[in-house]
């Protein structure tokens, strides 16, 4: 999809209002699926991501045949052939956009007893798969990959895994899902020390779908040899897509907006904490538990931002956030400074040159550092801005046309659909002026 057409004009907006839900959570929803396709018989998954991330990964096990059904949008039926019950897929499995999808897939798949091939749209295939090739290998995996580290992947069956007890040089989740993910198929324990703790969800659901886990912030421990139990997965809306509306309603005067059923896992809502720091009128109402994990309503009125040191403590739990963190602190009142931040130049763009080229379009004094940004707060002036094909950019400028003198026209948002399928129209429901 990405270098597909799809233009977006963002107009200045009147006040934000309403209640929404926005879609399912990104990374349960992939895990779900890879669980559930594991798993001794048949779970079903509730609000499932309708998004080509997601599905990619459903039509990857499909492949491999497991049998997914589809009773309505948002649901799943998965019926689960077990932890040795996947085929050889009869090509190479497409991963779309998602990072995540091909390093689980990743892990799962040094596993099995035949040999696979990944592949991944034009920005997957310029992101570091080393991070998983290196310590998936030390486990007795072999994967061959391009130069640099790059996908395609060709991953090797037939390899006896051991459990290691590894330290991630950087903080990322999806390194350490998939080496728990190897562990299931390994000979002893593997443990994975992570330098700041990174998003649980694979230990939660590990343990959801019956299989031993022990894990604490910063650490998890699994042997191989057990059994993954279907199971019902309940997945609440994702923080990662609200948090484009958490700053919409506060820059937008006059704003009063509801969105229901999130999900506040600590290690996701980092961006909660730096907007009020930042002094955003931000409630949670009716926190409550959904599927094992907390979720809340945000309630979000309009307030004066001011910028903020981001404590470099807060970065992993808001690692998905920093595009629309950088037009937050464009709208406040002053100087915001990212640091230690550096990972976000590998995601599905370098969010940090991306977002400071399409800022200073729109006349933001943004200068950009290796592992971060400085920021001048100031006024959006109209003007023409590339998404780089990363869905989180793109709705990032959106958000930032809400509040602009002139049109923000957005190139190459096809990609919004990974993650967010249905923002223009749920944005516009509440008060965006999207075309
Ligand atoms: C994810 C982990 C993070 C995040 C990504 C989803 C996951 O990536 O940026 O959007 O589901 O585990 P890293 O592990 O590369 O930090």
């Amino acid at each position: 999809m990405s270098g597909s057409n799809e233009t977006w004009i963002s107009a200045r907006s009147g006040a934000l209002g309403g209640e929404i839900r926005v879609p399912g959570d990104k990374s349960i929803s992939h895990r779900a699926v890879m669980f559930a396709a594991l798993a001794d018989g048949m779970s079903t998954i509730r609000g499932f991501l309708e998004g080509e991330d997601t599905r990619a990964t459903a039509r990857a096990f499909e492949a491999m045949g497991v049998q997914i059904e589809q009773p309505s949008a948002s649901e799943r039926v998965v019926h689960g052939v077990g932890l040795h019950g996947l085929n050889a897929p009869a090509a190479a499995i497409d991963c779309g956009n998602a990072g995540t999808g091909m390093r689980l897939l990743t892990g799962i798949l040094a596993g099995q007893a035949f040999d696979t091939t990944l592949t991944g749209d034009e920005s997957l295939s310029r992101r570091p798969m080393r991070r998983v090739i290196e310590p998936l290998t030390r486990m007795g995996a072999r994967i061959d990959a391009q130069d640099g580290g790059l996908p395609p992947l060709r991953v090797h069956g037939g390899r006896a895994l051991a459990g290691i007890d590894y330290a991630l040089p950087v903080a990322s989740a999806q390194v350490k899902s998939a080496l728990l993910l190897a562990g299931l198929y390994a000979k002893g324990e593997t443990t994975v020390r992570e330098p700041h703790p990174t998003r649980d969800y694979t230990e939660r659901m590990l343990a959801a779908f019956g299989w031993p886990v022990a894990f604490s912030a910063g650490e998890a421990r699994v042997s191989g040899g057990s059994q993954l139990r279907a199971t019902a997965v309940v997945v609440p809306a994702d923080f990662s897509s609200a948090a484009f509306f958490l700053v919409a309603a506060s820059i937008v005067p006059g704003s009063d907006l509801l969105v229901r059923e999130v999900g506040i896992n600590p290690r996701r809502t980092g961006l909660l904490d730096a907007l009020k720091r930042m002094g955003a009128d931000i409630t949670l109402e009716r926190p409550r538990e959904l599927g094992g994990e907390a979720v809340a309503d945000l309630r979000v009125r309009h307030a004066k931002l001011r910028g903020i040191d981001v404590p470099v403590a807060l970065v992993p739990d808001m690692i998905d956030e920093f595009p629309i963190l950088f037009v937050a602190a464009a709208a406040a009142e002053g100087t915001t400074r990212v640091t230690g931040a550096a990972e976000l130049r590998v995601k599905e763009s370098d969010r940090i040159a991306v977002m400071a080229r399409g800022l200073r379009t729109l006349g933001i004094a943004i200068e950009e550092t290796p592992d971060g940004a400085v920021v001048e707060g100031g006024r959006f002036s109209g003007g023409d801005v590339g998404s780089a094909g990363d869905h989180r950019c793109a709705m990032s400028f959106a958000v930032a046309g809400l509040i602009a003198d002139g049109d923000v026209r957005i190139g190459d948002c096809a990609n919004v659909a990974t993650s967010f399928p249905g923002f223009v129209e749920l944005a516009n429901g509440c008060g965006f002026r999207l075309k």
